[in-house]
């Protein structure tokens, strides 16, 4: 990948990892802005400026999207631009054209791309081959849209975000990569309740070690709330996953992880004003409660909101 602000072929938003605190945190800001000067404005308006009037972005799924899709949509209209919606199963590559081939075309056509896949591999080969933009819209791997927005919402309800402590209770997932990822760009304690089969990627552990991160795993989900200023989850079997696993495999999955369900038992072991956090869709009565996810301390429709207001942030950085 480009480092980022170099004038070097395209600007490629794949991981957090591969951008400096700096560059995170101007997109951060600059959400923040954009979201402001939105204020009491019908969600279709255009901004005062639309830096990206004429460019096209084309959105490819492989997998089901709610907050992902429209926001992208959104946020490119909003913006000046257009969006063109591309199921990635319909498409050629689905069935059988090299991904590489697939850059080269799209790259004559459209002006970025922005990819959710079942297969990181895909994601990283479409880079490597576009010469336009590619934005990660989440992979079996990752999701850094999702951590723009979710550090932006932790910073509205609580302030800086470094130096405090966020408490992630689940499997440790494609989402819980990004949080790691997070943690050590943005300066936080990251502690992972998780079970032994399913803790994050031990590689993914170690660069977070080996960069000075504070990222931990914690077994005991009350250890890991104690003192916590932030709790979050996600669903115990990620679409990636689902067709392989099977209903033997998500009632295993139920087992191992019931235990790290977020309920107001575990809230409470939490500092008195921490928040939760979901990047949804949330499966109810499983990861979490709905005493939890609709109670006073959630505030995931917030974190949904602020997808649109971030992934602007990553477009006018990638494409304008
Ligand atoms: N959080 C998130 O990415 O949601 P969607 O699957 O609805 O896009
Ligand atoms: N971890 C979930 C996130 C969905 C936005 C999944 O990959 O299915």
């Amino acid at each position: 990948m480009n480092a980022p602000g170099i004038a070097r072929g395209p600007k490629h938003f794949l991981d957090l990892d591969a951008f400096d605190a700096a560059t995170l945190r101007r997109m951060i800001d600059d959400a923040r802005r954009m979201k402001e000067a939105r204020a009491g404005r019908p969600k279709g308006a255009p901004d005062d400026t639309t830096p990206l009037t004429g460019r096209m972005l084309a959105l490819i799924f492989e997998k089901p999207s709610t907050r992902t899709r429209i926001s992208f949509e959104m946020g490119m209209r909003q913006l000046g631009g257009q969006t063109m919606f591309l199921d990635g199963r319909d498409m050629q590559f689905g069935h059988g054209e090299t991904v590489g081939d697939t850059a080269r075309v799209l790259s004559r056509y459209v002006d970025g791309v922005m990819l959710r896949t079942k297969r990181h591999q895909a994601l990283v080969e479409l880079a490597a081959t576009a010469t336009i933009p590619v934005i990660n819209g989440l992979t079996d791997r990752t999701h850094p849209c999702q951590l723009l927005a979710d550090v932006m919402t932790f910073e509205e309800h609580r302030g800086p975000i470094k130096g405090r402590v966020v408490t992630w209770s689940g499997a440790g997932n494609n989402v819980c990569a990004s949080w790691i990822q997070a943690a050590v760009r943005f300066g936080f304690e990251l502690r992972i309740a998780a079970p032994e089969e399913l803790e994050p990627d031990a590689a993914l552990l170690k660069w977070a070690k080996a960069e000075g991160g504070h990222v931990n795993i914690v077994r005991d989900p009350y250890e890991a709330a104690s003192g916590s200023d932030a709790l979050v989850t996600d669903t115990w079997v990620q679409m990636s996953e689902s067709d392989q696993l099977g209903e033997g495999g998500a009632r295993s999955r139920h087992n191992m992880l019931v235990r790290y369900r977020v309920d107001d038992k575990l809230m409470k072991a939490a500092k008195r004003d921490a928040i939760f956090m979901h990047c949804l869709p949330a499966h109810r009565g499983e990861e979490v409660t709905d005493t939890v996810l609709d109670g006073a301390q959630s505030v995931v429709f917030d974190e949904a909101e602020n997808r649109l207001h971030t992934q602007k942030s990553v477009l006018l950085w990638a494409m304008s």
